[in-house]
């Protein structure tokens, strides 16, 4: 394979990392195709053509379908709000194009599961935006895992925080909206279970409380709209070796802006990590003389991949989109039939189905089985 024909729907924050990806992919692994930005797609024509000129795409469309129908689109990024991911994640499989799909999978469970049985239908690649598993110090977190480096973990906490939602008075938008799904589950949740996924392999049993600080938003030209989801949600959860763990997630958190803080606890040390500080973590190994035991800050450099491709100085730090075009990379290995690390469609149900449980155990009050 030459060349790769790629196609774009939605140009808003992930569209645009989704572009940026697609354009550096080549360049910093210098592998794989050669990446063609065939056809964009916005909500309409004017700003398709805006963005298809400042992204480099060919071809603008102000409806998505005809994307689809351009034969020379191979693979689509979907980049829209959640309602539309499985909509146009199947018509795309169906169409037989390589899907790209940003988190959420979809907002219920049936549809995700309509997304996974699409994918196996198709035979093609897919890819959720769990961008958080391709960063170095993740990888390299899973590593030390897997060696041991702590013993074994018997207790697990994971923080994501965020203030874009905290001021009472910021605006109604698609994320307050029912259709988007629970809130900050949906929202934030999936992110730390896709930790989770990658370091533990899931979770087992959920107990959720939600809960919505703000009961409504302002909603243009004076109005006021009831919100419709929950913006907080604290769990308690099981791993599959038994650990215990918490997960507690705040999209109203003043003065956070884009913590996801895990520490993992194990016989013989103690994992920190926390994505504000993403090119470091911290570790702490239980030998040596206590009196000169602590947290070592490790610093992520060239001998943790992929890191190396972007730059050869170590500590010099990666970036929010340095993780999509690693996620890039990934879905084009899976497009090419090598082994991939990526959160496709049939794991990416076993994420949804962990939300599922969180929001079922909410109503009822009890433990449910994920
Ligand atoms: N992976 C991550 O870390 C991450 C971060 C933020 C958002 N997301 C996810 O990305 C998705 C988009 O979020 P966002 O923050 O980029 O939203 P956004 O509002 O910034 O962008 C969405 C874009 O989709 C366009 N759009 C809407 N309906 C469309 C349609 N029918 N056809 C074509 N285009 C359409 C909108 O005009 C807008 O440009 C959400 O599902 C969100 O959960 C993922």
């Amino acid at each position: 394979m030459n060349t790769i024909g790629v196609g774009l729907i939605g140009t808003g924050y992930m569209g645009k990392c989704h572009a940026l990806a697609w354009n550096a992919v080549r360049p910093v692994f210098g592998d794989g195709p050669r990446v063609r930005l065939v056809h964009l797609a916005e909500v309409s024509a004017a700003l398709a053509v805006r963005k298809a000129d400042e992204f480099g795409f060919e071809k603008a469309s102000g409806e998505w379908r005809a994307l689809l129908a351009d034969p020379a689109v191979e693979v689509v990024s979907v980049t829209t709000p959640n309602a539309f991911h499985a909509e146009m994640a199947i018509a795309a499989l169906e169409a037989g194009k390589h899907v790209w799909c940003e988190k959420p999978m979809a907002v219920t469970f049936a549809d995700a599961e309509r997304m996974a049985a699409a994918a196996t239908a198709s035979g093609r690649a897919t890819a959720l935006g769990y961008n958080y598993i391709q960063n170095p110090a993740i990888r390299h977190i899973r590593k030390l895992l897997g060696e041991g480096a702590i013993g074994a973990v018997n207790h697990v906490r994971f923080e994501m925080d965020e203030d874009f939602m905290a001021d009472p008075e910021a605006p109604f938008t698609w994320k307050s909206e029912a259709s988007s799904g629970y809130g900050v589950l949906d929202d934030f949740g999936v992110h730390p279970l896709s930790l989770m996924q990658f370091l533990f392999g899931g979770v087992t049993r959920v107990m959720a409380q939600l809960t919505m600080p703000y009961a409504e938003r302002p909603a243009g030209a004076g109005g006021r709209r009831p919100v419709e989801t929950f913006d907080i949600a604290s769990v308690l959860l099981e791993l599959p070796g038994g650990a215990s763990g918490l997960m507690a997630l705040n999209r109203s958190a003043w003065g956070r802006k884009g913590r996801i803080a895990m520490q993992v606890f194990g016989s013989k040390g103690t994992i920190a990590y926390d994505q504000e500080r993403m090119n470091e973590f911290q570790l702490f190994r239980a030998e040596g003389r206590g009196t000169e035991q602590g947290f070592a800050t490790v610093l992520t450099g060239p001998g943790h991949p992929p890191y190396e491709r972007f730059i050869p100085a170590p500590g010099h730090g990666l970036g929010f989109n340095e993780l999509k075009i690693i996620e890039c990379h990934e879905l084009l290995r899976a497009i090419s039939g090598e082994p991939a690390q990526i959160v496709d469609f049939a794991r990416g149900l076993e994420i949804e189905r962990a939300v599922h449980a969180m929001a079922q155990s909410h109503r009822e009050q009890r433990w449910v089985a994920v």
